[in-house]
């Protein structure tokens, strides 16, 4: 039988720069899995960011600089089987763009032959190389300016960027720049709300915000942040669910059940052929 649901229509880079034009908002979370790639798809999210935060909730890294591109590829892989949507992002991880404007188109390569439809990357002014040759080699580009964990050591911490006003125009001319060089979004991380409104209202392309405000064309958070699942969150997340307890309760009746030896019940066990009626009931 055919399915009678139809078939969804995907979400595309140049759909972004309409959904400004329209005013209406762009929805992007992080996805790292399968599950919850299929989720957020089904769910309606508008782009699923592939983020080396991934190092961070699903690795216990302290920052992102430890990703490469082999976490970065099998997660992209397994995020692609579970959308069907969504547009999926891959973020460059920290080294394979820095080095040489070649080895970043190539890893951007790998992230598009991997299952993404564009890459992340962070930096401002000194990145348009870069982002040109992406551009010319058919690879969407999505930018990032303001807290970029990748600059961590450089920031000497995860505090919020430009609040001091040259900062806020070196910004607002990095933000250009990228724009010029052919970024299609732009994620602004960390800044006050005020700045982010002028960037946003500066640039023909969709800026999308975390942590900058409700200004911003779209939003991005964390998924392990919006599911409670981590602990402390940033001041700027608003927690959509509290898995925590849930998964520590479901954990715990696992392990009484186990203990007890009410897990596995005879209903959950298969049997051997012929095997007696009164064994099979059992349970
Ligand atoms: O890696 C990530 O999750 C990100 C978002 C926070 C924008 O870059």
């Amino acid at each position: 039988m055919p399915s009678t649901t139809p078939a969804a229509v995907p979400f595309t880079v140049p759909q972004c720069r309409e959904r400004k034009h329209r005013g209406e908002k762009i929805t992007c979370l992080t996805a790292y899995d399968v599950s919850t790639a299929r989720l957020f798809d089904e769910a309606g999210v508008d782009i699923l960011l592939v983020g080396d935060s991934l190092g961070m909730v699903v690795a216990g890294m302290p920052d992102t600089l430890a990703v490469g591109m082999a976490e970065m590829l099998f997660a992209v892989r397994a995020v692609r089987r579970g959308a069907t949507r969504a547009l999926i992002v891959a973020d460059l991880p920290f080294g394979s763009y820095q080095t040489s404007v070649a080895a970043g188109v190539r890893n951007a390569v790998r992230c598009l032959k991997a299952g993404a439809s564009a890459v992340k990357l962070e930096g401002g002014q000194p990145r348009r190389r870069l982002i040109r040759r992406m551009v010319e080699a058919e690879i969407p580009v999505m930018g990032h300016l303001g807290l970029t964990p990748q600059a961590v050591r450089r920031m000497g911490g995860y505090a919020v960027q430009a609040r001091a006003p040259e900062a806020a125009e070196a910004l607002l001319e990095d933000a250009q720049a990228l724009e010029e060089a052919g970024v299609f979004a732009l994620v602004l991380e960390g800044i006050p709300r005020e700045l982010a409104a002028r960037v946003t209202a500066r640039l023909a392309i969709p800026t999308i915000g975390i942590g900058a405000g409700p200004d911003c064309d779209g939003q991005v958070l964390v998924a392990h942040d919006l599911l409670g699942l981590t602990d402390p969150a940033p001041k700027f997340v608003r927690r959509y669910a509290d898995l925590a307890p849930t998964i520590r309760a479901a954990a715990q009746a696992y392990c009484r059940d186990v203990t007890s030896g009410a897990f596995p019940a005879d209903r959950e066990s298969y049997h051997a052929p012929g095997a007696p009626v009164a064994v099979r009931a059992r349970g």
